[in-house]
């Protein structure tokens, strides 16, 4: 089934002078339960395409379908509502948040905001994201200032979860983590789609990070989708210039022919 469908969306930033496209005809589908990694060089419209559909940012034409809703037109409490279904997981989201605030609080807000729990099983809550995520339950009271890159990053994804979403938007999630780190944090998210049907749009500029997460590889480049694919397609015979230019730039990148689909990650 078809979770996510992106139809010619459009979006210019005018300011200072200049204008520039940022997304220029961008249309794409993502089904259930499956991740699309979506590559491109810097400036090439990621970001830009991440914050419009979890609609942060204003688009200037197109339009979304997102659970069999016109995801774009959705307004008030009916948008506050439909929020819980897909959530976020940036390169620092906790960055944005105040350094002192509890991992107990980050993790309580979206339980309260979308009502997910009633208020005296919270904690209960809490504790089993916590644990799901490899985090003592005791990390509860610490402060994020007190957390490493990736336990930072365990905690967005616990975050992320909470509200129980079928789509997960990652923009650069793992990118300022170290490789071990890097490598336990992936993981952590094939297990969470394998056992939750979570799909995920992964936004890497990293296409061996990519490679280990995505079922299916888009290549953006000046604002626009240039080539799509099966993961190992497009990595084994990338078609355009885009994207042979950003395989090339990864020299850990296992090419050539296309292998078998690893059984674990259909
Ligand atoms: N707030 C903004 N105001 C003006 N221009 C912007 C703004 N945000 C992004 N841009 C421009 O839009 C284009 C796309 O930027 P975007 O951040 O979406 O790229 P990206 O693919 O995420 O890049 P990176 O890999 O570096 O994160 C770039 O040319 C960028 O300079
Ligand atoms: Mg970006």
């Amino acid at each position: 089934m078809t979770l996510l469908t992106v139809d010619n969306l459009t979006k210019s930033y005018v300011g200072h002078g200049r204008h520039v496209t940022a997304l220029d005809g961008v249309s794409f589908t993502l089904a259930e339960g499956q991740t699309l990694g979506l590559a491109g060089a810097s400036g090439s419209g990621k970001s830009t395409l991440a914050r419009v559909l979890l609609r942060l940012l204003a688009t200037d034409a197109g339009q979304v379908h997102f659970a069999g809703e016109d995801w774009l037109t959705l307004s008030g409490s009916r948008l506050r509502q439909r929020r819980r279904g897909m959530q976020m997981v940036f390169q620092d989201v906790l960055g944005a948040f105040n350094p002192r605030a509890t991992v107990g609080s980050v993790l309580d807000d979206p339980l309260r905001i979308h009502d997910i729990v009633a208020r005296a099983e919270r904690p209960r809550e809490i504790a089993g994201l916590l644990d799901r995520v490899g985090l003592p339950t005791s990390y509860a009271g610490r402060s994020i200032r007190e957390l490493s890159g990736g336990q930072r990053q365990r905690v967005a994804i616990a975050r992320a979860i909470a509200t129980r979403p079928s789509l997960i938007v990652l923009d650069e999630a793992v990118s300022a983590l170290d490789a071990s780190v890097r490598r336990r944090i992936l993981e952590l998210l094939v297990e969470l789609q394998q056992e939750r049907g979570i799909a995920y749009l992964f936004v890497s500029h990293d296409l061996a990070v990519l490679q280990v997460v995505s079922h299916r590889i888009a290549i953006m480049h000046e604002g626009r989708i240039v080539e799509t694919g099966a993961t190992n397609a497009v990595i084994g015979n990338p078609q355009s210039s885009a994207a042979k230019a950003l395989i090339a730039a990864v020299p850990r990148l296992v090419t050539g022919t296309p292998t078998e689909p690893d059984p674990s990650h259909p």
